[in-house]
């Protein structure tokens, strides 16, 4: 009765409004806004999703450890788990045995991207000569940073689930999913949750802000370049992680309360970038090329050698990498959860970290309060896992 008073209503039939059918293990479901593809991100592939995806606006970054006594059989369980229910999720259909299927309907363009931590290669999964084998160099705590005021309920993890979509209760409900039916193996050790504007507020395009009100994310590898390839996805080394990547993850809380007694002025020259639209202090729009040797008419360099941008630009070609960070606010502080995705963490992420380290004029508003290191293995296909070249 209710279906035909809908029906009715709708005059003219659900097609014209867009109504997916996703089978019969998925529930049908009506959307004016979105069609199916821009709802949908593919996740098998070469890669997994989640990285070179267009950032959706919301982030949950959920770190777990292996429960004590889980083998190698063990972990590989959970991954398949994920990995099937991670199908499931981004394509809008309830997980195995979710007993509220409805907040599955719209995937928002989820994405589950797997990490592991240094804790995978530990004696219950590899044996000692086999885990320094695989286990690449870098996949350790980061070195320990001056500026560092790390706590440890936000440090490190055996294994990453990053969760993004462009809704907050899709988000809410796959980290509910994926950790429900894992939990005899594998314990919550932290749940990061991030944002970035809503979808439809801003241009498609348009680069984000960070809670200091800055234009954060200019200068990245454009997505689908091969400078994005070389950069980001490891080429085999070791040999499982070829097509993977590494995340280096940092909670970096804000100093807003100091941050704001600043002038503008002083806030621009702080990052060598206007607070309007994000351009260099020597150009007028976002992309120009920052000048680092202009100097105004009494010689004072226009862009500060100790401002943010000067200090983190690249020394050398190795010392690129993706930054894809979310905002976070809530009663522990304001402040950036920091991501970047690289090939390599030692040779592209810590020579930068360390002189930002050293030097930044940023660094009296901002403090690292959390720090964690993940290899992200490659991609999988659709019988496959996260972390199947490593495993099997
Ligand atoms: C650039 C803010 C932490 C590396 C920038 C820019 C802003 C910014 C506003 C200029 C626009 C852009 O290109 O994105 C911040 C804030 C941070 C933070 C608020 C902490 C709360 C870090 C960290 C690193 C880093 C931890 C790496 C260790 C970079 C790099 C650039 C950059 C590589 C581009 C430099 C260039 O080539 O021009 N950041 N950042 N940032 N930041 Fe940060």
């Amino acid at each position: 009765m209710a279906e035909l008073t809908r029906r009715r209503l709708l005059g003219g039939g659900a097609a014209a409004l867009g109504v997916v059918g996703l089978g019969a293990a998925g529930i049908g479901r009506a959307t004016t806004t979105r069609d199916e593809k821009s709802r949908i991100v593919a996740i098998h592939g070469n890669h997994q999703a989640g990285i070179e995806t267009e950032p959706q606006a919301f982030a949950a970054f959920v770190a777990l450890d292996l429960r004590p006594g889980t083998d190698r059989r063990d972990l590989v369980g959970v991954l398949k788990v994920w990995a099937q229910d991670a199908h499931r999720l981004t394509t809008g259909v309830a997980g195995l045995g979710d007993s509220e299927p409805e907040l599955a309907e719209d995937p928002a363009r989820l994405t589950v991207t797997v990490g592991f931590g240094p804790g995978v290669f530990g004696p219950g999964v590899f044996a000692p000569d086999d885990a320094a084998k695989l286990r690449p160099e870098w996949l350790r705590p980061l070195p320990a940073f001056g500026i560092d005021r790390l706590e440890d309920r936000w440090n490190g993890g055996d294994l990453l689930l990053q969760v993004c979509a462009d809704d907050p209760v899709t988000v809410a409900h796959a980290v509910r999913t994926l950790t429900r039916t894992v939990r005899s193996q594998v314990s919550v050790r932290w749940v990061q949750r991030g944002f970035r504007n809503a979808v439809g507020t801003l241009p498609e395009g348009t680069t984000m802000r960070n809670l200091m009100g800055q234009v954060d994310g200019t200068v990245n590898p454009a997505p689908h370049s091969p400078e994005f390839d070389s950069r980001v996805w490891n080429p085999g080394s070791p040999l499982w992680l070829a097509g993977g990547s590494s995340l280096v993850f940092r909670r970096i809380r804000m100093e807003l309360d100091t941050w704001e007694e600043l002038d503008r002025p002083a806030r621009e020259l702080t990052v060598g970038r206007t607070l309007s639209n994000g351009a260099p202090l020597t150009g007028t729009a976002e992309r120009d090329d920052p000048d680092l040797d202009a100097v105004d008419r009494n010689g004072i360099p226009v862009i500060p050698p100790e401002s943010h941008m000067a200090r983190a630009r690249p020394r050398n070609a190795d010392e690129q990498f993706l930054r894809r960070g979310y905002n976070y606010d809530d009663v522990d502080g304001t402040g950036l959860l920091f991501a970047s995705y690289q090939a390599d963490v030692d040779r592209q992420f810590v020579p930068v970290q360390q002189r930002l380290a050293d030097h930044d004029a940023l660094n009296r508003w901002i403090t690292p309060i959390g720090s964690a290191v993940f290899a992200i293995p490659p991609g999988f296909g659709v019988d496959g896992y996260p972390g199947e070249t490593l495993l099997e």
